[in-house]
């Protein structure tokens, strides 16, 4: 049995971006925090922009409510000089949830503009666990191209996809399902629930 004292208490990393599907992000965080694993986040301007056009509640009565944990903290995505800028931080690894594919090129490329991709390069440089959470429909080869690169570095692609076999009935259906992909790649929890499994009939 793991001890109180054992249990890993390094953060979670998420970047929420400017694309479609902030339930996305809300299922995550929430999941993470329930699974009582700390929760670093950072979210962009468009990712407020889009969460406004998508959601009921708002940003900052959400971020009330995860702060209320007590295992949840935020920097904005300006904030480059916050801890989770620097390697020497240490986290469990990153999701991005949702994943624009601006912050996929930026990051496919090195580039560090913001807290979000500079807290995604230090991932990648540390081999730390990297989960992409992407949004876009069609897929160009640019986007093919920057997510192949990422996930030849060793980074999990979790396109938020219904399990067609499941016979999901709502996106919230949906982002739940993305959200405990997300877990398992972290290694949060060790398998899926029971009924997110694929049963033959
Ligand atoms: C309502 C709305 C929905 C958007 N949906 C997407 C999307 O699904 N995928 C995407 O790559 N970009 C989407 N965008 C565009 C991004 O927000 C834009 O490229 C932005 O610069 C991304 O910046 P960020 O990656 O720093 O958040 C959307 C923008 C808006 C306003």
């Amino acid at each position: 049995m793991t001890h109180p004292e054992d249990r890993d208490r390094r953060p979670v990393v998420v970047g929420i971006t400017g694309a479609s599907g902030s339930l996305i992000a809300l299922h995550t965080i929430s999941a993470l925090l329930d699974n009582d694993v700390p929760v670093v986040a950072s979210a962009s301007s468009a990712a407020r922009i889009v969460w406004k056009q998508e959601m009921q509640e708002s940003f900052g009565e959400v971020l009330e409510r995860w702060t209320d944990s007590g295992i949840f903290s935020y920097h904005g995505a300006s904030e480059i000089a916050a801890p989770i800028a620097s390697g020497t931080f240490s986290t469990r690894g990153m999701v991005l949830a949702p994943c624009s594919m601006a912050t996929v090129a930026a990051i496919s490329q090195g580039l560090a503009d913001n807290l979000i991709r500079r807290a995604a390069d230090v991932t990648i440089k540390e081999r730390r666990p990297l989960i992409i959470i992407p949004r876009e429909s069609p897929l160009s080869v640019i986007h093919l191209e920057n997510l192949t690169r990422l996930a030849a570095l060793g980074a999990t692609i979790i396109p938020p996809e219904p399990a067609f076999y499941l016979r999901h009935q709502t996106i919230e259906d949906v982002a739940e399902f993305a959200a405990q992909r997300t877990l398992l790649a972290l290694g949060v929890i060790s398998e899926l629930p029971v009924a997110m499994r694929y049963e033959s009939s």
